[in-house]
């Protein structure tokens, strides 16, 4: 048995996203977002189900913020619901919003919880859908720069650490390539005039940021895993190449290099909008940390009919109720692979974690023993990373509680506490009481 120590200062945290956990879709003045519409189109949601609850926590936030400080956790990352504070996506603010934030925050501070805030985890006012066309109308980073600077200026006296955007990649692809989040689009074209208006209002939003509250740390948190070769031959390198490039350089190459990587280009062509040298500097603007979200690797062989001619195949490891194979060094080697390539001052995991199908036993206790397994794989392998030099500053589990997993609706459990849905009873998992030993000890034995 090994003991692994973090440092001293290591932020331990959990995640969560507003639409995911939230409810109360239309209270107190809260307009509606495109996941609410979306997720009300029959057959969008494949269990049929609805978040219009959720886990609740609009209402049972205190509740939610004891069960974290009795983990003794170090920091909680939550996102704004923008519809919630500006109805109509800008102009009047929804002051019952701003309340519910602002009341979150000030409790959080009195548990000695440090408030990480992500100003856009894809819940977009329905109204800037419909009137702008959403995220292909560059228009929009605009809009999302003006909200930035709200949430700035209300939240900012208390909150020191702020994530632009959640995974702009996922956006794109589900949101306007696949078609299977919202706004549900399939357009190759469109997801990648989604993505640069993504970059820009992430751009945007630092540059507001350093404007309103100079003290105050920003970064992105990035959907990034490996993706393997499945043979060793020219071909599948080549493909494991470009769609890595796909998937882990789109954003981050325009963020640290000032333009879209070199293989997507020869891929997609014209396809992909050219940066004005006005918005290469917006986009450029310098961040004090990345945030890696990440859960697995991918296995990819050439083939030619494929999207970017790779075709993605089974995993030969175990793998979770999401079918994401459990592969710890993944996390290893993709932290390893931004600080070689991109070296960010800082890094945090702003994600990680597991579903698996995790019910009470009959002593109402719920022994998820495989998302520990999970866990302290995951975790040595974040501490070798930094053993090995990455300068990696937290770690946020996701999730905090089990919820509305977006398109699998409540099938897919992710809390290290359960969530009864019928009754909202929230139950600490053994995974729960597990993290709050680690954070306690700073250290865990493997
Ligand atoms: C990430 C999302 C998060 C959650 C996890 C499982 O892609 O950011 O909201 O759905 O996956």
């Amino acid at each position: 048995m090994a003991k692994l120590t973090f440092p001293h200062d290591f932020l331990w945290g959990v995640a969560t996203a507003a639409f995911q956990i939230e409810g109360a879709c239309d209270e107190d003045g809260k307009g509606l977002s495109i996941w609410d519409e979306f997720s009300r189109v029959p057959g969008k949601i494949r269990t049929g189900e609805s978040a219009e609850v959720a886990c609740d926590h609009y209402h049972r936030w205190r509740q939610d913020i004891a069960l974290m400080r009795s983990l003794g956790l170090k920091a909680y990352r939550f996102s704004v619901s923008w519809p919630r504070v500006l109805p109509e996506g800008s102009g009047q603010v929804n002051e019952k919003g701003i309340d519910f934030y602002s009341r979150l925050v000030d409790e959080l501070g009195e548990a000695g919880i440090e408030p990480v805030v992500t100003l856009y985890h894809w819940d977009l006012p329905l109204v800037l859908d419909r009137r702008l066309g959403g995220w292909p109308n560059r228009e929009l980073a605009r809009y999302f720069a003006d909200f930035g600077d709200l949430m700035y200026r209300r939240l900012g006296d208390r909150v020191r650490r702020w994530i632009t955007i959640n995974e702009p990649w996922v956006v794109c692809q589900g949101g306007y390539l696949l078609g299977d989040l919202a706004p549900g689009h399939k357009n190759l074209q469109e997801s990648f005039q989604a993505g640069h208006t993504l970059l820009l209002a992430h751009g945007m939003a630092v540059e507001r940021l350093r404007a309103v509250l100079p003290e105050a740390q920003v970064g992105i948190a990035l959907n990034l895993w490996p993706v393997h070769a499945a043979t060793d031959t020219e071909r599948d390198r080549s493909a494991a190449a470009r769609m890595s490039s796909y998937v882990n350089e789109w954003f981050l190459d325009p963020i640290y290099r000032g333009d879209y990587p070199g293989l997507m280009r020869e891929a997609f062509g014209d396809l992909l909008p050219s940066f004005t040298a006005e918005e290469r500097e917006i986009v450029q603007s310098p961040l004090d940390f990345v945030g890696v979200n990440n859960y697995s690797r991918t296995i990819v062989r050439h083939e030619e009919e494929q999207f970017l001619e790779a075709r993605q195949v089974g995993a030969p490891g175990p793998v979770t109720h999401m079918d994401w194979e459990i592969y710890p060094d993944a996390l290893r080697e993709i932290l390893s692979w931004v600080h070689t390539r991109y070296a960010p001052p800082s890094m945090m995991i702003t994600e990680n974690g597991a579903a698996f199908k995790d019910e009470p036993d009959d002593a109402g206790r719920v022994n998820d023993s495989a998302r520990v397994a999970y866990l302290q794989t995951y975790l040595s392998k974040a501490h070798q990373a930094f053993e090995e030099g990455v300068p990696l500053t937290g770690y946020f589990l996701w999730s905090l509680l089990d919820n509305f997993e977006w398109s699998y609706g409540f099938s897919k459990r992710f809390g290290i506490i359960h969530v009864d849905y019928e009754t909202q009873r929230r139950t600490v998992k053994r995974s729960g009481e597990w993290y709050a030993q680690t954070i306690s000890d700073n250290a865990f034995e493997t």
